[in-house]
């Protein structure tokens, strides 16, 4: 691979603009650089380390109509994504060591970002049997979860813990009580009463977030909280953390942006799981997020047939895209609040979700040496959603229309170009 130069970047927001030299996927020379090298012109764009999510729905196998790792792997990369972690409610579930052993090759083939598998915590999501914890974390996997489903059984709960301590790999909660949510439509508040649809309660999450720290604390193993939604979820975390709970969490895009208001028009493009809360809420997470008691930004990257969200609200499925606008999406709520600056978003996008998980090579500091694991942002720029013309199959953006601040430049994967000015390089 031949050199490569980043002309004119920021690291983190800081400082005059200087070249950065790319030599072998590593971070070679930064300052004054003299080679005859490829160059991609920054103009002054922020430099943070690339992009980590934890909680990416990559459909593939079985809804590839949907979003194939292929697909999602370009949609990350153009979001400034060089890692993400592909939830196990596939068809069939990853809860074998055969199915993580396909996405994982599926992602190293198609190679745009590194893919890693997460494993079912449960035979089938079903909440019943535990998975192949063993043989799968030997497979490599490093990330647990029954995403879309809770591990509501409470013994179950404990023994993944116990195990996961063992393996040292880390379990992510999807926090439902599922008997408090049974044909729960919206967040359970005054505009569910007044659309007429049935309440998802803020308790569903946060018993099953204060039970859950005290089995970790109590197993000395390491929980992780999968899209945090709400003020007492944020709450409990700050206590747990205060009492020395192994615990971190993650909250999404969505969450830290958009309300319940939103649901004025059922329009299922809305419906989300958790769903969207009150705009007390929204504060509350974006403090959170700030002041470290929740970790990191995951977006649940959702896509959707037109099928199972162009219909009538009870019957849409949950969920919407997340990876290409993430980033701008934190600009809105996070930097242009004053709330996180730019080391903030490379903690929050970056190197907490690698510390989490555990990769040794994703979320490093822009130093020589380190891996070009990169992503180059012009903070200035600002752009309009248009959801058809992303890269993922589906489409289901609630962002559609809004012009939004920050876009990814270029992503680099080990020094390769990933992504650049809004394309994936042939
Ligand atoms: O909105 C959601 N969609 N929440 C989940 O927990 C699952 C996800 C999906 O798989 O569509
Ligand atoms: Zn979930």
């Amino acid at each position: 691979m031949s050199p490569l130069i980043l002309k004119g970047v920021r690291p983190y927001g800081e400082g005059d603009p200087v070249d950065v030299l790319i030599r072998d996927g590593v971070i070679a020379q930064i300052g004054i650089v003299e080679e005859d090298a490829e160059v991609v012109d920054g103009n002054g764009a922020v430099l943070l380390p690339g992009f980590v999510d934890l909680h990416t729905h990559l459909r593939e196998p079985g809804r590839e109509d949907t979003e194939t790792i292929a697909t999602g792997s370009a949609a990350a990369a153009l979001g400034g994504y060089t890692a993400v972690f592909a939830m196990a409610n596939t068809d069939p579930v990853a809860d074998n060591a055969v199915v993580v052993g396909h996405v994982a090759r599926r992602g190293r083939e198609v190679g745009l970002v590194d893919v890693h598998p997460v494993g079912a915590v449960t035979v089938g999501l079903e909440g019943v049997k535990l998975a192949e914890l063993g043989t799968m974390a030997k497979a490599g996997v490093r990330v647990f979860s029954d995403d879309g489903h809770c591990v509501h059984d409470p013994l179950i709960m404990r023994r993944a813990l116990e195990y996961s301590k063992a393996l040292d790999v880390v379990v992510a909660q999807h926090a439902e009580e599922p008997r408090l949510t049974v044909g729960a439509q919206a967040h359970e508040g005054e505009q569910a009463s007044r659309l007429g649809l049935q309440g998802w309660p803020a308790a569903a999450e946060e018993s099953i977030v204060a039970r859950d720290c005290l089995l970790a604390l109590h197993a000395g193993a390491r929980l992780h909280v999968c899209h945090v939604s709400t003020t007492g979820t944020a709450d409990v975390l700050k206590w747990a953390k205060a009492r020395g709970t192994q615990v971190s969490a993650e909250v999404t895009p969505h969450h830290l942006l958009l309300t319940d208001e939103r649901l004025e028009t059922y329009d299922p493009v809305n419906k989300v799981n958790p769903p969207l809360r009150t705009a007390q809420d929204v504060r509350k997470l974006r403090e959170a997020l700030a002041e470290g008691v929740i970790d990191c930004v995951a977006t649940d990257h959702a896509p959707h047939a037109v099928q199972d969200k162009d219909c009538e609200w009870s019957a849409a499925r949950p969920g919407m895209l997340g990876l290409q606008t993430a980033l701008s999406i934190v600009v809105e709520a996070m930097v242009k609040t004053g709330l996180l600056d730019w080391r903030g978003v490379a903690r929050v996008m970056s190197e907490r979700p690698a510390e989490i998980a555990g990769l040794p090579d994703q979320g490093r500091p822009i130093e020589v040496g380190e891996p070009a694991n990169l992503t180059l942002v012009d903070p200035d720029a600002t752009w309009t959603v248009r959801g058809a013309q992303f890269a993922s199959i589906a489409a289901n953006t609630p962002f559609e229309g809004m012009e939004l601040p920050g876009a990814v430049v270029a992503t680099l994967l080990r020094g390769r170009v990933t992504a650049v000015g809004g394309r994936i390089p042939a």
